[in-house]
Parts: C-alpha cells; sequence; structure tokens
C-alpha cells in the first residue's frame, strides 16, 4: 500500500503491522490484561452523537487552541511516547518536524531514543517532557534542571505507571529493552529482514534521556521492570508539589481520572491535567478519559486546563472532546503507526488528515471555531 492509499488509522496501523516485526508491532498495538480499556477508549467516542448547526457562514476556519500557555495550530498533539526509533529509524525526530510543520506540540518521553536537547534545537513548536518520579530523588532534581536548560516547554509528570501493565503480548514475545527475545519473537524478526537491516545500518539505539544515569544495557531491563525498579511507587502528592514548585512553569499530571485528584492537582499548583489511561497500557478496566472527561470539566476546569488522550482515531472523536470542554487531545498509536510505515511524510500525513477532518467537521457542525463547540453539540445515547 503506497502512503497516499492510507486514508485512515486502520489504513496505517495495517502498513505498520507488515513493515514492524511482530514483538515491536505487537509492544505499540497491545495493551494490558483483556485489551477492554484499548477498546473501550475508542468506543467511548461511538456512544455519543454530534447535533449540527447549518447556515452559519463557515468559510474560514480556525482551529487553533491555546493551552497550558502553547499556541497550537490544530488542538492535537503528538504525546510523548517510548522508543520511537526502534519503530522508524528516525524516531523522534520524524515526529517533532512533522508536528511543527503543523504548529503543535509533540512530546519527548524519558523512553525516548533521541535527546531532548536536540529536539529542541530542531524546532520552535512547543515541546512536552515527558517524566517519571524515580525512587532517587537527586536524580529527578537532576533530570529537571536538564529538562529547564534544554528549554522544555512543559513538564509532564506521568502518575499511572508506578508499576508496569500486564502487557501479555509482550510476555509472550518477549519483547524487552534489549531485546530478550522467545523463540517464536526471534522468527517474527527473521521474517521482516528489512526492519533488521535498517536497524543495523543507522545510529546505534539510545536512551539519552536516561543513558547517562539508569543502565539500560546490562541485563534485561524491560518496561515492565523499568517500571517496578525505578520508579517510586511510594510518591504522593506532598512530593509531586515539591517538583512542581521546583519546576515553576507550566506542569501537567497525565494519568489522572478522578474528580478528586483532579482536584488536588489544582491545589499544588499544576497548570494542566492529562485524563489518560495509558492507550489501556496500564489498568485494565479503568474508565475511557472520554467518558470521565464532563465530570472532571465541571469540577475544576475553570482552575486548570483539562486534557484528555486515548482512543482518538478521527477529527469527529478530537471535536467529541472539545465540544465537552477539553482544550486540547493527545494522540498516541495515531501517529506511531504512520511513523512505523514511512517515517516522517507518513506522521505528515496522518496529521494532515487529522486536520483536515477537523476543518471539514467543524463548518458541517456549523463551528468556525473551537470555541464555538459546546456541550448542546453532543448528545449521549
Ligand atoms: C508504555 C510506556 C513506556 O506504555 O509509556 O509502554
Amino acid at each position: 500500500m503506497r502512503l497516499s492509499d492510507c486514508h485512515n488509522f486502520h489504513d496505517f496501523r495495517k502498513v505498520a503491522q507488515r513493515r514492524l516485526p511482530g514483538p515491536i508491532f505487537n509492544y505499540i498495538d497491545g495493551a494490558a490484561d483483556d485489551e477492554t480499556t484499548l477498546r473501550q477508549n475508542t468506543a467511548s467516542f461511538e456512544r455519543c452523537d454530534l447535533v449540527p448547526n447549518v447556515l452559519r457562514g463557515v468559510e474560514a476556519i480556525d482551529m487553533s487552541v491555546t493551552v497550558m500557555g502553547q499556541k497550537l495550530a490544530m488542538p492535537v498533539y503528538c504525546s510523548p511516547t517510548a522508543l520511537q526509533r526502534l519503530f522508524h529509524h528516525t524516531g523522534e525526530r520524524a515526529v517533532g518536524a512533522a508536528a511543527a510543520k503543523y504548529g503543535t506540540m509533540f512530546g519527548v518521553s524519558s523512553l525516548g531514543t533521541v535527546s531532548l536537547e536536540e529536539l529542541r534545537k530542531a524546532h520552535d513548536t512547543p515541546q512536552v517532557y515527558q517524566f517519571y518520579f524515580h525512587r532517587d530523588r537527586g536524580l529527578n532534581r537532576v533530570m529537571m534542571q536538564r529538562a529547564k536548560e534544554a528549554g522544555v516547554n512543559v513538564m509532564m509528570l506521568t502518575v499511572d505507571s508506578i508499576t508496569g501493565g500486564n502487557r501479555e503480548r509482550d510476555l509472550r514475545t518477549g519483547f524487552s529493552i534489549p531485546f530478550r527475545l522467545t523463540l517464536g519473537g526471534m522468527y517474527q524478526f527473521a521474517i521482516r529482514p528489512m526492519w533488521g537491516i535498517n536497524y543495523v545500518t543507522h545510529e546505534s539505539f539510545k536512551l539519552p534521556q536516561l543513558d547517562e544515569h539508569v543502565d539500560m544495557s546490562g541485563g534485561a531491563m524491560s518496561i515492565g521492570r523499568y517500571f517496578t525498579e525505578m520508579l517510586e511507587p511510594s510518591m504522593n502528592w506532598d512530593d509531586v508539589a515539591d517538583m512542581v514548585r521546583q519546576w515553576n512553569g507550566q506542569f501537567c499530571l497525565k494519568g489522572i481520572m478522578s474528580v478528586a485528584d483532579a482536584k488536588r492537582a489544582v491545589e499544588i499548583g499544576c497548570t494542566g491535567i492529562v485524563l489518560s489511561n495509558h492507550g489501556g497500557r496500564q489498568l485494565d478496566g479503568s474508565r475511557a478519559a472520554f467518558d470521565q472527561l464532563a465530570e472532571i470539566v465541571d469540577a475544576v476546569g475553570d482552575r486548570i486546563d483539562v486534557i484528555m488522550d486515548g482512543g482518538i482515531q478521527r477529527g469527529t472523536h478530537v471535536l467529541k472532546a472539545l465540544s465537552l470542554g477539553a482544550k486540547a487531545v493527545g494522540v498516541g498509536r495515531f501517529y506511531l503507526y504512520p511513523l512505523a510505515a514511512a517515517g516522517q511524510p507518513g506522521v505528515e500525513r496522518a496529521l494532515g488528515l487529522m486536520r483536515t477532518e477537523i476543518e471539514r467537521g467543524m463548518k458541517l457542525m456549523g463551528c468556525r471555531s473551537i470555541d464555538q463547540l459546546s456541550r448542546e453539540n453532543l448528545r449521549f445515547r
């Protein structure tokens, strides 16, 4: 399938599946336990209908938003995701460049494969740094200082990953860093030789946010073990309040789901919260962020920027979330499959399709700008 034949999320997913060795594809595609939450994330948008208005003069559409002090040309940003150079050798470089082209924000993960400094220098577009709370408090301080010096715009602390989710697809394939594949997993790499050729003919794989602080090379330190061994399960609100003070800038918590936690986030001085169940990859059975959005917006939406991610595959999903009161939405798999399928041109095409869908959707709903979207436009079944 050529890039120009990819018209939506599902097309890109199919191409990614053809290109990637099974263990890598399944790492992206999979989720925790029975993957119930993964399915619910998209299904939740389908339980909500749009009620359009007509004859409102919608020639020019402005879909820009301001979130956590950042002006974005479109209301969708690329959430931070781990290990991008495993999916395509250009990794975060491709995603950052595509986000910059569309004037939107992108996230760099602590488990990213290109350094936050390099990415910060390459583009003017706002950059989020995704961060975990490590057991070693000194390490947390050093890593935040480094992000500050690099000029990161928004700090995003992931709060739903103090232990690894039960990703059974990864257990079956042996997906870990470095690879400790099962026999079945090895076979799946062998039948995708192009991936291997690409991997060995490009710059070697690194985790530049962590390499100098954490030994991710000796032994098979899987993502699950990084979560379980390096991160601080006793992390509490006081710890995070200290971090927010130390950062002294735009700071959001990713993985908030309850009203009580959203209120605590306001109290400790966060400027944003991301409603998220980590793409269904952590606590299976957790509610879809979209289903929980109205309750949270009603409770804290006038005091903090409420953002959501999970399950977004279409421009109309974005419009539903914004109509409920989200300030912006994040996508993960939505750009990862295109990255795997075709590198930067793939991510650009996916973001371009998203922008076109949002624009068309706004026209068909009779809205010229994002602030004209409201709950009047929604009905739940
Ligand atoms: C994951 C982590 C790394 O979901 O965010 O795999």
